[in-house]
Formats: C-alpha cells, sequence, structure tokens
C-alpha cells in the first residue's frame, strides 16, 4: 500500500521509536544503585567513543539522509526524533527507569496525557488545588467532549473516595501553591482497584526528588522549565512511563500535533541535568531554612514546606520524596502587605515560575486562579547562600 511521506513518518515513529532509544551501556546502566549526583551526571551520555566528543552537542537538522528503506535509518526527520532529544530522553528515562518522552512545553506534555487517553463517558480525577492549566484543559477541552471532570482537593481520603468508576486520576504532590502532599501508592491502589491510570504532576520534585513510578504511579508528566532545567531560560515538558504502548502514543500525539521541543531548548536541558542534585539539594535546604525562619515570626500566618515536621503531609513526605524540593508558602496580612514585602526584596525576583537557581516569589492571588488568601507568597528558593537569602527575607518583612 502507498503511503504518504508524512503517514510513513508518522508509522515510524509509533512502529520503530523504542529502537531509536540509545542502547548503548552508559554508567548509569551498571547494576549497583549509584547515587542521585552520579546518575543526574552521567544520565544519558552515550557510551564513550574514540574521538568523538565528550557530551554531545545540539543537532539542529530537520531532514536526516534518508536513502531508499526508511527503517534503517535512527533518524529521518526532525519532528519524529532527533539525537539531542534522544540524549535528553534517555537521561530522563534513567532517572526515572521509565520511557521517557521531550515535549515544547509542560502544558503540551499534560496534554499528551491527559487528551487522548479521555473520551465521552470517560472520568477524570483531578487535584483542584494543583497547577490551575490542568483545570483549564478539563473545563475547555475535556468536558465538552463529554468527559466528567471530578475535581477533588490533594487530599489523600478523598482522592481515593472519588477513584470510583474513574478513567484517570491526576495528582500532583506536593500541590503547588499550597504545598498539600497525597499518599502517591494509597492513591496508586484506588485507582487501580478501579481500572483507572495515575498520572502525578512531578514537576516540583523532579525525579531525584520524588519518583511516582516507583510507588505505583502509571505516568509522571513534569513542566521542565522549572527545576529540572533550572536556569530560568527555557520552555520545556516530558513525560515518563513504563508501558512501552503508551511511550508510542505519546511520541505519536507529539508527531501528530507537532508540538516539538527546539533541539537548542533540548540541548539546554541535558546541560542542565547533570547539575540537577547539587541545585535540588541547595533549594530544598534554602527553603527548609526559609520555612523555619518565618514561622518564628508574628507577623508571618500559615507558613507551609513539606519538610517542617508539623506540615500535616510531612509523614507521608518522608516516605515518598527524596528531597522536599524549592517551595515555601506563606500569608501576609492583605495583598498590600505582601506588595510592599515583594517590592522591598532585594535578591529575590517577583516573578511567576518556580525551581531556578535565582530565587523568586509572587503573591498567587494576583493570577485569580488559585483559591488562597490575598495575601499568599508563593516562594521559590534559588541557590543562593542561606544566610543571605534569610537576611534578604527578614529586611524585605521589616520594610513591609
Ligand atoms: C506544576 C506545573 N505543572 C505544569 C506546568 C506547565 O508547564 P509549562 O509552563 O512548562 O507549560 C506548570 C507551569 O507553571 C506547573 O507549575
Amino acid at each position: 500500500m502507498l503511503r504518504t511521506a508524512a503517514e510513513a513518518s508518522l508509522s515510524r515513529v509509533s512502529e520503530a521509536e523504542p529502537s531509536r532509544r540509545p542502547e548503548a551501556a552508559t554508567a548509569t546502566d551498571r547494576p549497583t544503585p549509584l547515587g542521585p549526583s552520579t546518575r543526574a551526571v552521567h544520565a544519558g551520555l552515550p557510551a564513550p567513543e574514540q574521538g568523538a566528543p565528550l557530551v554531545p552537542g545540539p543537532v539542529l537538522a530537520a531532514p536526516y539522509h534518508l536513502r531508499g528503506d526508511t527503517d534503517s535509518a535512527p533518524f529521518g526527520y526532525a519532528r519524529d526524533a532527533n539525537p539531542t532529544w534522544s540524549v535528553v530522553e534517555a537521561a530522563l528515562g534513567q532517572l526515572e527507569d521509565a520511557d521517557s518522552v521531550l515535549f515544547s512545553s509542560g502544558m503540551a506534555a499534560l496534554c499528551a496525557v491527559l487528551e487522548p487517553a479521555l473520551g465521552a463517558g470517560d472520568v477524570l480525577v483531578a487535584v483542584r488545588d494543583g497547577y490551575p492549566g490542568v483545570r483549564g484543559v478539563a473545563s475547555d477541552r475535556l468536558a465538552p467532549r463529554g468527559v466528567e471532570v471530578r475535581l477533588v482537593p490533594t487530599d489523600t481520603a478523598v482522592i481515593v473516595d472519588a477513584c470510583n468508576g474513574a478513567t484517570l486520576v491526576w495528582v500532583e504532590t506536593p500541590s503547588n501553591p499550597r504545598l498539600d502532599v497525597c499518599d502517591i501508592a494509597e492513591v496508586a491502589a484506588a485507582a487501580h482497584a478501579n481500572g483507572a491510570r495515575l498520572a502525578v504532576d512531578n514537576t516540583l520534585a523532579t525525579p531525584l526528588g520524588q519518583r511516582p513510578l516507583e510507588h505505583g504511579a502509571d505516568a509522571v508528566a513534569y513542566s521542565a522549565t522549572k527545576a529540572l532545567s533550572g536556569h530560568s531560560d527555557l520552555v520545556l515538558g516530558a513525560v515518563a512511563v513504563r508501558d512501552p504502548e503508551w511511550a508510542a502514543l505519546l511520541r505519536r500525539h507529539r508527531s501528530q500535533g507537532g508540538a516539538i521541543a527546539g533541539p537548542f531548548e533540548a540541548w539546554l536541558l541535558q546541560r542542565s541535568l547533570p547539575t540537577l542534585a547539587l541545585r535540588l539539594a541547595r533549594q530544598s535546604e534554602n527553603a527548609l531554612a526559609l520555612a523555619r525562619m518565618l514561622r518564628q515570626r508574628a507577623d508571618v500566618a500559615d507558613v507551609r514546606h513539606p519538610g517542617l515536621e508539623d506540615h500535616p503531609g510531612h509523614a507521608i513526605a518522608l516516605r515518598q520524596m527524596r528531597q522536599t524540593g524549592p517551595l515555601v508558602c506563606f500569608t501576609l496580612d492583605g495583598a498590600d502587605r505582601a506588595q510592599r514585602f515583594l517590592a522591598a526584596l532585594r535578591l529575590v525576583a517577583e516573578a511567576t515560575s518556580f525551581g531556578g537557581v535565582h530565587s523568586s516569589a509572587e503573591r498567587r492571588g494576583r493570577w485569580g486562579t488559585d483559591d488562597v488568601p490575598e495575601g499568599l507568597i508563593r516562594f521559590s528558593a534559588g541557590c543562593e547562600d542561606a544566610a543571605d537569602l534569610l537576611a534578604d527575607v527578614e529586611q524585605a518583612l521589616a520594610a513591609s
């Protein structure tokens, strides 16, 4: 049967993609469990080859030489696959022990999980206190198609109860911005008992902070824009799954939708991953130190960070997280004081997004998308020295 070039190229993705993942043995394939920094530094790198670059650079080509039989070449057309994605996908895949698929943004990654999985009559259970983009997709794209959407708080028992009849369960733990925690293993068990699959948005924790697939989740989605890349200079996303058919579907969805990552951004992410362990450890330490300091203050309310012993989800966080992440949230007395505080900060940028090496903060109420007090600050601790960061926050509180 004659096929158009586009059809041929799509079927190559779905049929031949698994063999495109670099198979060469790398340091992270060794049987002894390696530490997180070692894994992050070596993940995805091809096996050493005489005279080859130590670290692969970005490959910007659109078409590749492709004579005759199209299945014989690992790369044909850059919307389907390219060598830079392969390095990044191999790296993320090794960090997750899964097949990882790179997307042009976190939203493209979320949509690639949600949209193909849900049709008329299906039920999506999703957290209502997580990233608002998911609720937007649910109400604007899924509900009009006949998908029943059940929004629930990030509370294990409530999510478990809502799983009855579900098709897909979507959680974000810790949730953003209020940093509530749910038990991934319990939610996965309830989802599976109902024949549903569980997807976890793991943007905040990254694969070094939490590995949801190990606790029973079926898919993990990321905005790589945040801590995964960590330098506030790119927009990317990724999904990790262990089911090869699902991975092929995600790649097909990517090729068909065309929401692909630029190779240069992919390479910037490749370049960022070796420092992920260092960045995340420093950010998590700084966030906890900041939370402890803020908790002592009478003019700051409801300080939240999953590493605080009295955080309601602390015990679960200890079980399922290796690092508690860069975010701290706290509430100041009203929008005006919160804005004065932000304006008085010297080292901390007022910006949305989080997980960067530079600390940033914002008043989440300014967007009108989260059900939070007007004075709630979402603070993303960067990699500065803790003493400097705490001193800056203290002077800004005093000045506001
Ligand atoms: C938790 C979370 N998931 C997904 C996204 C969407 O990612 P992106 O902005 O890379 O599309 C964001 C963005 O802020 C986020 O915070």
